[in-house]
């Protein structure tokens, strides 16, 4: 099955002084979903923010929410989590070891579960995770803050993640891509299989609205 390709703003770069705003924009841009990255310092070297904060933002949007792990025990967070309202939750496999549990615990919640690589972390972890997932996110930069250059040897993996889920039947799990994604490689990284694109930097630097817009314009032309 085709999926539909679906625009992420990240709320890291947003303006956490005026998020409201920055949330309305990407509504009317037309923004498909939002992405949180929850950072603990401890897994990354970034702290961010907890439950509360989601539980706010679900009471102005009904856009669905991509909540992104980046934690040391994510099975301690996920319940709160899920239960404020998030869609999809994903941890890295890096952090826990029992990625199986993980899952089960996220989709216990009726929420989407998925799995989180770092750019090196081999491609194998998401070929025994991807028949219990909803979807797998491939981080394109190291994990923990916005505005990195986004690593290119995302194609290659990808290539390799595409041949496993259609050699496997899998092709209804659906692909995140998070890390220096925007305007000018939105048609390659589509092109290579993502249909989740997370994009910080490139959506909140300069105009959201027209980011976005280009975005949208782009994949439209695909
Ligand atoms: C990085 C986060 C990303 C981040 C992406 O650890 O997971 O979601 O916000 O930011 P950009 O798009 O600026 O690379
Ligand atoms: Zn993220």
């Amino acid at each position: 099955m085709k999926q539909q390709i679906k625009i992420a703003p990240s709320l890291l770069s947003a303006n956490f002084a005026n998020l409201q705003s920055d949330i309305e924009q990407c509504q009317t841009a037309g923004a498909d979903m939002l992405h949180l990255d929850i950072m603990d310092n401890h897994f990354v070297p970034n702290l961010t923010f907890g439950p509360l904060i989601l539980q706010h933002i679900r009471k102005i949007t009904n856009l669905p929410i991509s909540t992104h792990l980046m934690v040391t025990n994510p099975d301690s967070l996920i319940p709160k989590f899920a239960e404020y309202g998030s869609n999809y939750i994903s941890f890295h496999v890096e952090a826990v070891p029992h990625i199986h549990r993980s899952l089960m615990l996220i989709k216990s919640f009726g929420v989407k579960a998925g799995v989180a690589l770092n750019p090196l972390t081999p491609i194998e972890f998401a070929f025994s995770a991807a028949e219990y997932c909803d979807f797998i996110l491939i981080m394109t930069v190291n994990p923990g803050f916005g505005g990195q250059e986004f690593i290119s040897n995302y194609f290659k993996r990808m290539e390799l993640l595409n041949d496993f889920l259609n050699k496997n039947n899998l092709k209804n799990v659906e692909i995140e891509v998070d890390g220096g994604v925007k305007i000018d490689n939105i048609i390659p990284i589509v092109q290579a299989g993502a249909n989740i694109l997370v994009s910080g930097s490139g959506v909140f630097e300069g105009n959201i609205q027209e980011n976005i817009k280009i975005m949208k314009n782009k994949i439209n032309e695909i």
